[in-house]
């Protein structure tokens, strides 16, 4: 038998149809977790959902919508009795120098990152307190720690993100509740777009990752991951961990 780490658990992972979320849904699902995926994708989300059984619903909305939040959180209470995981990995943004960056730009990049964390880690809070042993996930990037060009939004959500993890891991460690960020590295649709639009900064970018290559969704990002979300990691909250091949080194 495989590794079966989240066995038991349920998590709600957002931006779980495709890209690192779709890798996290399909890995997390095959070591024993049930999922609520929150998606704007309805084909892609309804296609995992059927592609993995019973073991995940698909919920389509966008993660800025408080009502969302609070319909994935009682989703996973009702279809699985309760929620002790909770991955915040969708995020959208546009890639523009910071002076062509309008107010819209930057709406999309907080509400979609910061605010969505939020308010998915406020609407499940009760249930994340109930649990036990509970773990939030979420998703920084290497384009905050290292200012990438064009990234301005988008790196001040990110960095926000790590901010406001680290306080909750402070205040929620009380509960039993464990936060950490990833910031990953990999090949999934949203890079590839990116690596289409910028060839040049992709190109830089690959050219310093020590390990050589983008990871792969699956086999490189989302069981880092999975090691939050287990009792493995019971004793390590408010960290950044960075899954990117070593293209950036935390100290
Ligand atoms: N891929 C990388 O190399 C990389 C690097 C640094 C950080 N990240 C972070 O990792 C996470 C996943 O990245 P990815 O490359 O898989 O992204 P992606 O753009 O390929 O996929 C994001 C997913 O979130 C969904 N989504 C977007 N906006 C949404 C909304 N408003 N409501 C609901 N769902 C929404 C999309 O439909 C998609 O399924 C993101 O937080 C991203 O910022 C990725």
């Amino acid at each position: 038998m495989g590794n079966r780490n989240l066995e038991n658990k349920v998590a709600v992972v957002t931006g779980g149809a495709s890209g690192i979320g779709g890798a996290i849904t399909r890995l997390f699902t095959g070591r024993g977790a049930q999922v609520v995926v929150v998606d704007l994708q309805k084909e892609a989300g309804e296609a995992l959902a059927r592609d993995l059984g019973d073991a995940v619903v698909f919920l389509q909305g966008d993660v800025s919508d408080w009502a969302v939040a609070d319909t994935a959180v009682a989703t996973a209470v009702e279809r699985f009795g309760k929620l002790d995981t909770l991955v915040n990995n969708a995020s959208a943004s546009r890639q523009k120098p910071f002076d062509e960056q309008t107010d819209d730009d930057w709406r999309l990049a907080l509400d979609t990152g910061l605010f969505a964390t939020r308010n998915f880690m406020l609407a499940a809070l009760p249930e994340l307190k109930k649990a036990g042993g509970a773990s939030v996930v979420n998703f920084g990037s290497g384009a905050g720690l290292e200012g990438q060009r064009n990234q301005a939004s988008y790196a001040a959500a990110k960095e926000a993100i790590r901010g406001l993890s680290r306080v909750a891991a402070n205040e929620w460690a009380a509960y039993g509740i464990r936060v950490n960020v990833v910031c990953p590295m990999a090949m999934t649709p949203g890079v590839v777009q990116w690596a289409e639009a910028r060839p040049e900064q992709y190109a830089q970018s690959a050219a310093k990752v020590p390990m050589g290559r983008f990871g792969d969704p699956e086999r490189d990002v989302a069981p880092i991951v999975a090691f939050l979300a287990s009792d493995d990691a019971q004793y390590m909250t408010g960290q950044t961990v960075m899954a990117d091949g070593g293209a950036v080194k935390l100290r």
